[in-house]
This record gives C-alpha cells, sequence and structure tokens, in this order.
C-alpha cells in the first residue's frame, strides 16, 4: 500500500469549506446542562431482530437482549443502543413504526421492555431506544386517518403536494431507496412525501400538534426509564416550505443503486434545513429532566455540515458516518478524523461500523488483516473527545455474512434487481456452538447465519488471542483513561502514521503493513498496543507494528 506522505497540516484543512444551507457554526456553542454519563462512555449498538432469539422464531427480541446483557457488561460497555422495537409491518424492518408507543410482539412487550431496562440499569449500563420521527409506517393510524379524511386533523401530520402540471411528482426528489420520493394518493389526486419507502411516509414537522405528540412520546418513554433516543435521520426532519427542486449534479439515468442515484443530485432542500434545530432544542428540555441524551442519526458526510446540526444545545451527540466510507490510507483516515473532531469536540459519535454498512473487517480488507486494521482504528476513535460506539459483532472482528439472493430481506436489495443491499451486515449473532450458533432454536432464522463457531463469542471468550479479547481490552483502556486534555493536536508523524497527542497522551496508528517507528520528541511509555508489540517504558522511539495502534504517555 502506498499512502501520500503526511503532515500535520493534512487534507482535512484544504478540504473546501462546506456548501451548505445550515447556519454557519458558532465557534463557541451555547452548550446546556448534558448528561454527565456520556462522558467517556463507549456504546454498543444492538440489532435487535438479530442479536438473540428467546423464543425460538428465528428472529431477535427484547428477553433475549436482556439474557445477553451481562455480555456486554463483560465487555466493558455503558450504553446499549437498540435498533426501533415498536409495532411495525416491517417493510424497513422496524423503521416503519405504526405506533411510538407499544413495542412490536415479535419482539415482546412492555413488560418485557420494562425487564431490560431494570437489568441493564442494574449492571450500569443505559438504555438508548431508536426513535423514529421522520416518517412512520403506512399503516400508523394518522396516515391511515390522512387518507381515508384529507379534510381531517391527521392530513396535515404529512406532506401532501398537488400534482406537477404534467401530473407527475410534484419535484424532483429521489427516495434513498430507490424511485422518486413522492407517491400518489389516487382517491385524493395528491401526493405524499417519502424519502424512504413509499410505506415511509414523511411526517410534517411544521405542524405544531405533531410536534406535541412526539413529545409525550419522549415522555413516555423516559418515565420508563430510558436513559435516551438514537434519532433516526435526524438530518431532514424539516423540509424545504416551498419543495423546490434540488438540484442536480450527475444524470441518475442508467445508475442501479439507489444511493448512487441519491448522490445524483444536491440535497439543498430535502435535507439539512436549519429549522431542524428548533425541534431538537425542545427535545432537549425534555430529555434534561431526565438526565438523558438525544443522540442523532446525521448523515451528513462533512464535517461543518455536522457541526451546523449539533451546535451544543439540541443533540448531545451526532453521528459521524464518513468513516464508513474512508479508505485505508493515513491522509484519508486524517481528512476523516480531524476535521470533525476540531469541530465537534465531544459531540461527535464515532462509528465505523452499524447495520446499514458493511462491515469494518470486510471493507478494511478482510481476514486477519481488516480485523486488524477496524480495531486499529477504533483504538484512535476510543482516543479522541466524544463517544465511540460499536456494532454487534464488531467486538467478534466480523466480517460480513453471505445472503444468496432468494435469502435476501432488505428492501434496497428486494427492490432494486442488482442491489446487494444490508443484508450481509445484519446475519445473526453467533453465540457458540450449537444449534444456529447460539442465537435461536428455530428450524430456519430470518436471515442465514453469515458466521462459524470459531467467530462465535463462547469460542472467543475461551480464547485468549481472540478479538473479542483484544476489543475488551481497548474498552478497559479508555475506561481507565477517564479524563484526557480535550484539546486534540494533530501531530507530524513518519509516511503511513496518523498520530494525535491529548495532554500528556498520545495515540498513533500505523496504517502500513510493516512497523515503524515513531520519535514524537520527549520521552514515553507504551501504555496500550492493539498489535502484539511489547511493552516500552521511557523511551525516546516509540515501535508501532504494522496495522497497530499504539497510546502512549509522556514520562518526560
Ligand atoms: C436509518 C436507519 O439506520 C436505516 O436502517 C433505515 O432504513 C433508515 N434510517 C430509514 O429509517
Amino acid at each position: 500500500m502506498s499512502d501520500a506522505p503526511m503532515s500535520a497540516k493534512t487534507a482535512a484543512e484544504t478540504t473546501a469549506p462546506a456548501e451548505t444551507t445550515m447556519p454557519a457554526e458558532t465557534t463557541a456553542p451555547a452548550e446546556t446542562k448534558k448528561a454527565s454519563w456520556l462522558h467517556n462512555a463507549v456504546g454498543y449498538e444492538v440489532y435487535i431482530r438479530s442479536f438473540a432469539d428467546s423464543t425460538g422464531n428465528g428472529i431477535g427480541d427484547l428477553t433475549g437482549i436482556t439474557q445477553r446483557l451481562e455480555y456486554l457488561a463483560w465487555l466493558g460497555i455503558d450504553i446499549v443502543w437498540i435498533t426501533p422495537c415498536y409495532p411495525s409491518p416491517m417493510a424497513d424492518h422496524g423503521y416503519d413504526v405504526a405506533d411510538y408507543v407499544d413495542i412490536e410482539p415479535i419482539f415482546g412487550d412492555l413488560q418485557a421492555m420494562q425487564a431490560l431496562i431494570d437489568r441493564a440499569h442494574e449492571l450500569g449500563l443505559r438504555v438508548v431506544l431508536d426513535i423514529v420521527p421522520n416518517h412512520s409506517s403506512n399503516q400508523h393510524r394518522w396516515f391511515r386517518s390522512a387518507v381515508e379524511d384529507p379534510t381531517g386533523p391527521h392530513r396535515d401530520y404529512y406532506l401532501w403536494r398537488d400534482p406537477a402540471p404534467d401530473g407527475g411528482p410534484p419535484n424532483n426528489w429521489v427516495a434513498h431507496f430507490g424511485g422518486p420520493a413522492w407517491t400518489l394518493d389516487e382517491a385524493s389526486g395528491q401526493y405524499y412525501c417519502h424519502l424512504f419507502l413509499p410505506e415511509q411516509p414523511d411526517l410534517n414537522w411544521r405542524n405544531p400538534a405533531l410536534r406535541a405528540e412526539f413529545e409525550q412520546t419522549l415522555e413516555f418513554w423516559f418515565e420508563r426509564g430510558i436513559d435516551g433516543f438514537r434519532i433516526d435521520v435526524a438530518h431532514a426532519l424539516i423540509k424545504d416550505s416551498e419543495f423546490r427542486d434540488n438540484p442536480q449534479t450527475a444524470d441518475p439515468a442508467g445508475i442501479t443503486h439507489p444511493r448512487d442515484q441519491f448522490r445524483c443530485f444536491e440535497h439543498r432542500y430535502d435535507l439539512e434545513q436549519p429549522e431542524s434545530l428548533e425541534i431538537f432544542r425542545e427535545w432537549r428540555r425534555i430529555a434534561e429532566r431526565y438526565d438523558s441524551a438525544l443522540i442523532g442519526e446525521t448523515y451528513v458526510l462533512e464535517p461543518a455540515g455536522l457541526a451546523n446540526l449539533v451546535p451544543g444545545d439540541g443533540l448531545h451527540l451526532g453521528f459521524w458516518f464518513a468513516p464508513m466510507q474512508m479508505p485505508w490510507t493515513a491522509p484519508d483516515i486524517t481528512k476523516t478524523l480531524r476535521e470533525t473532531s476540531a469541530r465537534l469536540g465531544d459531540r461527535v459519535g464515532w462509528v465505523q461500523s452499524s447495520h446499514d454498512e458493511s462491515r469494518p473487517a470486510t471493507r478494511f480488507g478482510g481476514g486477519d488483516l481488516g480485523r486488524n486494521r477496524s480495531l486499529a482504528f477504533a483504538a484512535m476513535l476510543f482516543g479522541l473527545p466524544g463517544v465511540p460506539f460499536i456494532y454487534q459483532g464488531e467486538e467478534l472482528g466480523l466480517e460480513d455474512g453471505v445472503v444468496p439472493p432468494e435469502l435476501r430481506s432488505d428492501p434496497i436489495a428486494t427492490r432494486n434487481p442488482g442491489a446487494v443491499g444490508r443484508d450481509v451486515c445484519r446475519t445473526p449473532m453467533p453465540w457458540g456452538p450449537g444449534r444456529n450458533l447460539g442465537f435461536s432454536s428455530a428450524d430456519q432464522t430470518w436471515l442465514p447465519l453469515g458466521h462459524g463457531v470459531e467467530d462465535s463469542v463462547e469460542w472467543q471468550r475461551q480464547n485468549p488471542d481472540a478479538h473479542v479479547h483484544k476489543m475488551r481490552s481497548l474498552l478497559r483502556f479508555r475506561r481507565e483513561l477517564r479524563d484526557l486534555d480535550p484539546e486534540v493536536t494533530w501531530l507530524e508523524a513518519p509516511e503511513g502514521v496518523v498520530a494525535f497527542q491529548r495532554g500528556d497522551h498520545l495515540f498513533a496508528l500505523n496504517t502500513h503493513d510493516e512497523a515503524t517507528d515513531f520519535a514524537p520528541g520527549g520521552m514515553w511509555s507504551v501504555v496500550h498496543r492493539t498489535g502484539t508489540g511489547s511493552a516500552a517504558r521511557s523511551v525516546p522511539s516509540i515501535h508501532i507494528e504494522g496495522t497497530e495502534t499504539v497510546a502512549a504517555r509522556r514520562v518526560g
């Protein structure tokens, strides 16, 4: 691999300033009180359908999660984020919510949720639910009533427009999952807007009654003891009031993957509208009463735009997704981390994997190489201010599972011929030997198993060299670190090395396969390494194995 030479002035500084419709970044955000437990915490995403099945129907559920919480506590996790578990027709596997204040029977009931919350708290874990405010299911009573009674109060809970003069959709917006972002309701002759599936109609966040309903929803769950929300599509709740066409930047004709079609437009009018901030300020006032956190799924791949969405008085954290698109070179890694860290400080939710993306061990090269890179990258995220989240199976170094076309379930795959979709990162969690690797006693699981017994939790726990122990050791190291200097200084380093310093601690990632030595000035003791290199005390030059991150403390 040949990385371009790296210097302290990196690609991040040369990135063109953001084009955004959001207001300019404020240098001193008016940050209000925050959930103190977020400080130095590490989160873990549970994709409920694939985590643990307690009922034998082949689909994960709440009791399955509760039974596995001890494992997460053993691992050293602080926050457990659970993907949507509300009643849903499952067009998008739960991200199409039919009732925001109940539990989907496949996943359990309110008692099962209470038991989960109580057990998590006994174990010192925080519980974050996933709320989906951008859209509901088309089976939600609000949407049914909006369709049945166009003059009734729920019509304006959604975004309705008359057709364009040619009878087609009212503007050129496209849906994330393919096709136009508009579907015609033949009975009324109007189109409704949906940035995802037609079964996921977008809600009208300019409607005060809708806002009040959601505030009650937050309180409903906070009263049950949850500790926060991960907010789905937090970057798109409000749309342009005039529904103007987005500027087109490329021709989508002939492009088959919906993500690439989406990228043919500058999303000036459907995403990142500044009025969204007001919603999160209101929510913050409620969350603060419960010492709870708001974590945005802020899919904005550009640091200034992300900073505008997370100015400090609304969302506590915004997820930064650029690592999921990042090539494995030192300049790319620096570019991906540096500016976002500088702009957001501890308001970043760092992620390298989720239920929406190919797993990092696969993306970063597969096998041990991919796994080691992912771990080394995790150590860098753990060293920065902010809250890192790992996605179930990342701690096992799982690669993508194989899901044959006829077993695919993700609407991106089933509705777009040729698109692989997201099933590959959603295959069931391997827990141990035996039927369905301990995930479920069913004859068939909802997605095929994607891994072998040697990937499983039980097998890895018994093998001291296994990936899970490396991740656990990193988590323990992070916990011991506690309060590092909030200021991050990026260092001049040898080619292929990304390095930053926080007070007396330094983190250095060697992206190359060959070992290197790094002499940052002064004397250093190695306090953690993700690879197999030996400990070093009071040395001027830090030895970094290939594909390894070393953390060191200045001792002179
Ligand atoms: C983001 C979620 O992570 C994804 O799984 C979902 O399909 C979309 N939002 C739509 O809700």
